[in-house]
């Protein structure tokens, strides 16, 4: 049988999403249900770059199932000292259950999937934060029920949420719309994937430079940090690039009026957007938050117990 990871949303069927967010649900209504599915199993956790969330969900989730999470960064990993991804792959199947990684290049995480034999959870990469979209959609259907029909709004970079955010609306019949600054639109090898899954599903994707056209009838409004990590060196030109994109009062103003606003954290307060609408009462950054633990344990459920969904 095939060993099912999770490198993009886009692995997934449409069926297969739908059935992990209604796990994430059961999950977390009847946590002791699940208390001890995950007895005896280790998920190795590879951390290129810092984290708050990814980290302590992921252990947490694997305590709470009854399994173990490791927590291997590549400080300390022989991987930072130039053991191979193929080698690195094989040694850690051999004692680990899954892989949870978090790695500047997509391809380390495509690589680990390749030549490991256990199941790989992408934790972010340059490109993609998949789990992050899996507790966004989650948090969105707790507040609406079904998504079909209703309209996503991103505000900001085009970078690694958005392309996950992109690639999964479809899949739950949602329209998307992107606005950015010239020059920072999402990748175009991820617009086309997003634009083939939103010609099969019958929904809209829509990228501009207009934020107040994208949020216009809008359900949520999505925004996220102007300098990703790895972007340290351009946070001042960007600060300078992004003026105008703020998600802020006046802006969530033009969505609908039950509108909610969703940040993948971490946030910077009078950057991307303003205190207001972070702390106000539109914002569900903290239901999203602590919703990366209970997707991420439906997740683990699936890929590590075999889980049906
Ligand atoms: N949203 C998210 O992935 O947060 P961390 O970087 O803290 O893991
Ligand atoms: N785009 C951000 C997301 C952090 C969770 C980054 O890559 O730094």
């Amino acid at each position: 049988m095939r060993v099912r990871s999770l490198i993009s949303v886009a692995d997934l069927t449409p069926e297969e999403l739908r059935g992990l967010l209604a796990l994430a649900s059961r999950v977390k209504s009847e946590p002791e249900r699940y208390r001890s599915r995950l007895s005896g199993k280790s998920l190795g956790l590879i951390f290129e770059k810092s984290s708050t969330r990814t980290r302590v969900s992921f252990e947490v989730g694997m305590f709470q199932l009854g399994g173990q999470g490791l927590f291997l960064s590549n400080r300390d990993l022989q991987l930072g000292r130039g053991e191979t991804i193929s080698d690195t792959a094989q040694v850690l199947s051999r004692y680990v259950d899954g892989i949870m990684a978090r790695t500047f290049a997509h391809q380390t995480v495509v690589d680990l999937a390749r030549y490991g034999t256990i199941p790989v959870i992408n934790g972010l990469t340059d490109d993609l934060h998949p789990c992050q979209a899996l507790a966004d959609f989650f948090t969105l259907t707790e507040v609406f029920g079904d998504l079909m029909g209703r309209k996503l709004a991103y505000v900001g970079d085009g970078n690694n949420v958005v392309h996950s955010l992109m690639i999964t609306a479809p899949m739950l019949g949602m329209d998307i719309a992107v606005a950015t600054p010239e020059g920072y639109e999402p990748n175009p090898v991820y617009v086309e994937k997003a634009r083939s899954g939103a010609v099969e599903a019958g929904t809209k994707i829509e990228l501009m430079n207009d934020p107040a056209a994208a949020v216009d009838g809008a359900s949520a409004v999505y925004t996220d940090v102007w300098a990703s990590m790895g972007q340290e060196e351009e946070a001042a030109l960007r600060l300078e690039a992004f003026k105008g994109y703020r998600v802020d009062a006046s802006l969530m103003s033009k969505a609908l009026p039950e509108a909610v606003f969703l940040h993948c954290l971490p946030c910077h307060r009078g950057e991307e957007v303003s205190a207001e609408v972070a702390d106000g009462p539109q914002s569900r950054i903290f239901d999203e938050a602590e919703n990366r633990l209970h997707a991420q344990k439906a997740l683990l459920l699936w890929l590590l117990a075999g889980e049906s969904l």
